[in-house]
């Protein structure tokens, strides 16, 4: 890469290197530098990519509790009412923090309803059990008349309900 001048040797540093030759190492040197931060982006998504990876097989694993019921409401007679009586829940890690208390609930078929409170009042939970993700100790969730306890949990997430979660809106959008 270097060519040595000819004739006597010079001092060293002195005439050493032409700027042809200093201005081409520098380049060189920039463009090495410039690749190995470039991998080290690659590597550090490259990790991120395999983490979320395990993390995402790790909950294919799992195996589901609540697997019982098996009503399947046909689809043409199926309306969507969602009917909540006297539900009282707290969750199954804070056994003595309540956090639906006696709740009665009507969501109409073709209705739109939104629940409004403050942060932690039990609004995701509603949802929650909407979902039979969680059954209620106390009291029964309808739908068309039919207790979630009876309803098959695959169909109802995969057929009846659908649900966006907060965290996803700023892909939405
Ligand atoms: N998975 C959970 N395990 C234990 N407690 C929970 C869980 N999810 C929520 N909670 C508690 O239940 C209460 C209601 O929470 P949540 O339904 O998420 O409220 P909101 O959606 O209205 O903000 C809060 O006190 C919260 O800390
Ligand atoms: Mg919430």
């Amino acid at each position: 890469m270097f060519s040595a001048p000819a004739g006597n040797p010079t001092p060293l540093g002195v005439g050493a290197i032409s700027p042809g030759d200093l201005m081409s190492f520098l380049v060189s040197a920039q463009t090495i530098q410039r690749s190995l931060t470039q991998l080290s982006l690659v590597f550090g998504t490259a990790l991120r990519g395999w983490t979320a990876g395990a993390r995402i097989h790790e909950f294919l694993q799992l195996q589901p509790r609540n697997t019982s019921g098996t009503v399947r409401i046909p689809y043409h007679t199926l309306e969507g009412n969602i009917e909540m009586r006297d539900v009282s829940f707290s969750y199954p890690t804070r056994s003595g923090h309540p956090v639906l208390v006696h709740l009665n609930l009507d969501i109409k078929a073709g209705s739109t309803m939104a629940l409004c409170g403050p942060s932690g009042s039990g609004k995701s939970t509603i949802a929650s059990l909407i979902q039979r993700l969680y059954i209620p100790p106390q009291g029964s969730i309808k739908l068309d008349g039919v207790d979630l306890r009876e309803v098959n949990p695959c169909w109802l997430r995969g057929k009846v309900i659908g649900v966006i979660s907060q965290g996803a809106k700023q892909t939405l959008f």
